[in-house]
């Protein structure tokens, strides 16, 4: 495993000379005003490269909070009647703003969350083409208009304009592993359908949030219109969540913080993207040189750390050893280290996390799972490990791990897949690789999952493509149409003349 000998400093407790805790105080934004909190309490965030101080972010009071919302409520009515182009011009200026600033906000992802730069930097650039592509949908969105007559006793001079009006104050809630990404796919829907957003970043990617929040300051937002509420979920949380003004909620993240929202929030649209289980099935007449780069590439990239991750792979038992070597072979050549060195594996986003994919692999190898690779672990960083003869009765085999390691389960054919499949909690997505499109077809439609990937590993993208989880993966659906659609509903206005 390569490691700098800086690294391996602070690995051992000791602050190298060259890296220094950052205590730097990020404020929220309230009103258009850069705020630190009166409680005078922060909550730091440390960088999963060497556990140092990045920065940290005010704990918000309940008082503050409260304010953030009224303001998000008292302007919205202007902002949904302020033109629906003026709003998606606000979009388009964002997007420049953040292609300007995309290399400093890469840094900060890079530092926040660990990612590579290279990645971070993608990041914030997809972002910025998903606020473009969403300020122009957001151009289309129209109602409808009905006559009365085609229902019994009801005459042609009863008609209905069905109009597209915002829901009013939405809430937006992301997770710390696409920290502007996963916030702006939001957020940018929600502004251009005239709804106000009061955002709640992960706090392990708020600096890079606030940032993203910063760039849509600077390209003209009005004041009041986005409102920051920065602190702890699991303190701040139930609070804002239950709010008496929030009109919508959108929230990603773990599924157990899901479900809590969900049962909290009362009569107002949830739309929840949480976490998956996603299988690649790999049938005998596959392609498996594809299907082993596929599935590596799905399962691994930002250590598996992706609600998209490929977390398990179901392999017919006529192709499983020839699978199993190529797949050996893919991981073998990962390279692992740090953020900073550009390798594909990176440290976990904390120890705790850490800690719970290594408790999965050592249930996993005590009760029969064979290891077909691993390396050597550091803390956090951990090396990609492949399982193979992953059975039943191992937690592996249904928990969601989000870190990197792949298990194996060898089925005896597609049958037997399916219904492992339907048989697990998660329903986000799943890939299907064969040659025979028949059966390809007709396994997609017997799978209990928002999205089939045929011939291609799992992932969320294109962004316009719509974007959904079912049972414990979600409810409701993403994806920019669809994002704008769940952010408006319908306004009925009858004319009878
Ligand atoms: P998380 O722990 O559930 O946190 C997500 C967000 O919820 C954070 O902003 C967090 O704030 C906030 N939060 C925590 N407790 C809350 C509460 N009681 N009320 C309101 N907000 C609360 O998830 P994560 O660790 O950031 O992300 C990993 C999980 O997200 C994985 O399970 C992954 O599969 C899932 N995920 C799903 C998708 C998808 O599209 N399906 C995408 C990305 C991630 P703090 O940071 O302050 O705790
Ligand atoms: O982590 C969840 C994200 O929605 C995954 O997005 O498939 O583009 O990595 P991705």
């Amino acid at each position: 495993m390569k490691r700098s000998l800086k690294h391996q400093f602070y690995r051992n407790g000791v602050i190298s000379m060259t890296v220094k805790h950052d205590h730097t105080t990020h404020p929220f934004l309230i009103n258009n005003e850069w705020l630190e909190s009166k409680t005078g309490e922060t909550v730091p965030i440390h960088s999963p490269d060497n556990g140092v101080q990045v920065g940290q972010v005010p704990a918000m009071s309940r008082e503050e909070v409260n304010q953030a919302v009224n303001l998000a409520a008292d302007v919205q009515e202007n902002w949904a009647a302020t033109e629906v182009h003026e709003r998606s011009d606000l979009l388009h200026r964002w997007a420049d703003e953040l292609d300007q600033v995309a290399d400093k906000i890469g840094a900060m992802i890079q530092k926040e969350v660990g990612k590579t730069f290279a990645s971070a930097k993608s990041e914030v650039k997809r972002t910025a083409q998903l606020i473009r592509h969403t300020a122009e949908e957001g151009l289309r969105t129209h109602g409808s208009f009905i006559q009365g007559d085609a229902f019994p006793g009801a005459s042609r001079s009863t008609k209905a304009m069905v109009q597209k009006v915002p829901h009013g104050v939405i809430l937006a809630i992301s997770p710390f592993n696409y920290p502007v990404n996963l916030a702006a796919s939001k957020i940018a829907p929600a502004l251009v359908t005239g709804n106000t957003v009061v955002f709640k970043p992960a706090t392990q990617g708020a600096v890079s949030g606030l940032m993203m929040i910063d760039a849509l300051v600077k390209a003209g937002l009005p004041k009041g219109v986005l409102n920051v509420v920065t602190g702890r979920g699991s303190v701040i949380g139930d609070y804002v969540v239950t709010h008496p003004k929030l009109d919508m909620i959108t929230f990603t993240g773990g599924t157990a913080t899901g479900q809590h929202i969900a049962k909290k929030a009362s009569m107002i649209p949830v739309v929840l993207e949480l976490g998956g289980k996603d299988p690649a099935i790999v049938l005998e007449d596959a392609d498996l040189k594809k299907a082993a780069k596929e599935i590596v590439s799905g399962a691994f990239s930002y250590s598996g750390q992706r609600c998209t991750a490929i977390k398990r792979v179901m392999v017919t038992e006529q192709a499983a050893d020839e699978l199993v070597e190529k797949i050996r072979e893919h991981v073998a050549a990962l390279s692992v280290g740090y953020s900073t060195e550009e390798v594909d594996i990176i440290p976990m986003i904390d120890q705790k996390s850490a800690d719970y994919v290594t408790g999965l692999i050592e249930d996993a190898v005590k009760k029969g799972a064979t290891i077909v690779h691993e390396g050597q672990n550091d803390q956090n960083l951990l090396s990609p490990v492949v399982l193979d003869h992953v059975t039943e009765d191992m937690e592996i085999a249904w928990e969601e791990q989000f870190g990197p390691v792949l298990p194996i389960m060898r089925v005896a054919n597609e049958l037997e897949a399916v219904d492992l499949e339907k048989r697990n909690a998660y329903g986000l997505q799943a890939s299907i690789f064969t040659k025979d499109m028949e059966k390809a077809f007709t396994l997609a439609e017997r799978m209990n999952v928002g999205t089939v990937q045929i011939n291609g590993k799992t992932s969320r993208g294109p962004d316009h493509f719509p974007f959904l989880g079912v049972k414990n993966s979600g409810q409701g659906v993403q994806g920019i149409g669809r994002s704008i659609d769940s952010m408006l509903r319908d306004k009925v206005i009858v004319l009878n003349l």
